[in-house]
């Protein structure tokens, strides 16, 4: 099938990189124009140069200040924004024990402020016409907490309550916009691959056992954003879309690393 959403206009988070691009190249291909979004901007741009449907736009997440311009400069140019994907997210290992103020900062920084920020402005223009679809990117470490991934977990448990807050106040205003969530379990990506390589320097061979959990691929992520974009997906709102293929039912978003003393 092509054309799922056709003429519609979309910011994706995180663009430049793995999930964010895979999702910006997947609605591409079905026919919507995609502006990405992100700090790499030479990623941002190269990605951006590969396709005529894509687009580059200069964004760091955590600046309120740099939202209102980004969705209103496509604003001014489509009249409208369809979807935001809000996929820009970083990880730090670190238990409660070894998390910092910063670490904590940091990474609620990009993913609790970056979705806060995105939801907030993307409502306003979407409201205005009465329709649109934004998606949360959480992950699996919100449907359970990591035990080393303290500020990760804390910060998509949130992104988890702003979907649900978002899409509740949407449906009681009549604003007709939808929010749902996503939560990926491990996906192959450049985020996965740091994990592997911090976690293999604490613990040697915990890649590996990590990896015999399941790992999917940025294609598995990016349908299931694609589907909730498009109008297909009008009755879904304030759900938690988990693409784990039952991770979370059985070993976990993380095996058990033994420290090493
Ligand atoms: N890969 C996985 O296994 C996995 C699993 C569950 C959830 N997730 C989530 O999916 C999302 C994407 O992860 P990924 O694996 O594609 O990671 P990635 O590192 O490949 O991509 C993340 C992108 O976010 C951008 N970014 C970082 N800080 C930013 C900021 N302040 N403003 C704008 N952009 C910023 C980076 O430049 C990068 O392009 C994240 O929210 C992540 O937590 C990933």
């Amino acid at each position: 099938m092509t054309g799922r959403v056709a003429n519609k206009v979309a910011l994706i988070t995180g663009g430049a990189s793995g999930l964010g691009q895979a999702t910006a190249r997947r609605l591409a291909e079905e026919g919507a124009v995609v502006y990405i979004a992100d700090v790499n901007h030479v990623l941002g741009n190269e990605v951006a140069d590969s396709d005529a449907s894509l687009r580059f736009v200069s964004l760091d997440v955590t600046r309120e200040d740099q939202w209102e311009p980004a969705i209103d400069g496509i604003v001014a140019e489509h009249g409208k924004l369809d979807v935001l994907v809000n996929s820009a997210g970083i990880v730090e290992l670190a238990s409660i024990e070894e998390t910092t103020e910063e670490v904590w900062r940091k990474v609620n920084a990009v993913g609790t402020d970056g979705s806060f920020f995105g939801c907030k402005h993307a409502l306003r223009v979407m409201k205005k016409r009465g329709s649109g679809s934004i998606v949360n990117m959480c992950s699996t470490a919100s449907i359970f907490g990591g035990p080393r991934i303290f500020a990760y977990s804390a910060s998509k448990h949130a992104i988890r309550g702003i979907t649900k807050s978002v899409a509740t106040l949407s449906a009681q205003e009549g604003y007709g916009v939808r929010c749902n969530s996503v939560h990926p379990g491990n996906i192959e990506t450049p985020m996965l691959q740091g994990v592997r390589a911090i976690a293999d320097e604490r613990v040697p061979g915990s890649a590996k056992a990590m990896d015999q959990v399941w790992v999917g691929e940025p294609i598995d992520v990016a349908n299931m954003i694609l589907f909730l974009a498009s109008d297909e997906s009008r009755s879904v709102n304030g759900a938690a879309m988990v693409v784990d293929n039952t991770s979370t039912l059985t070993e976990g978003v993380v095996p058990r690393l033994e420290q090493s003393e």
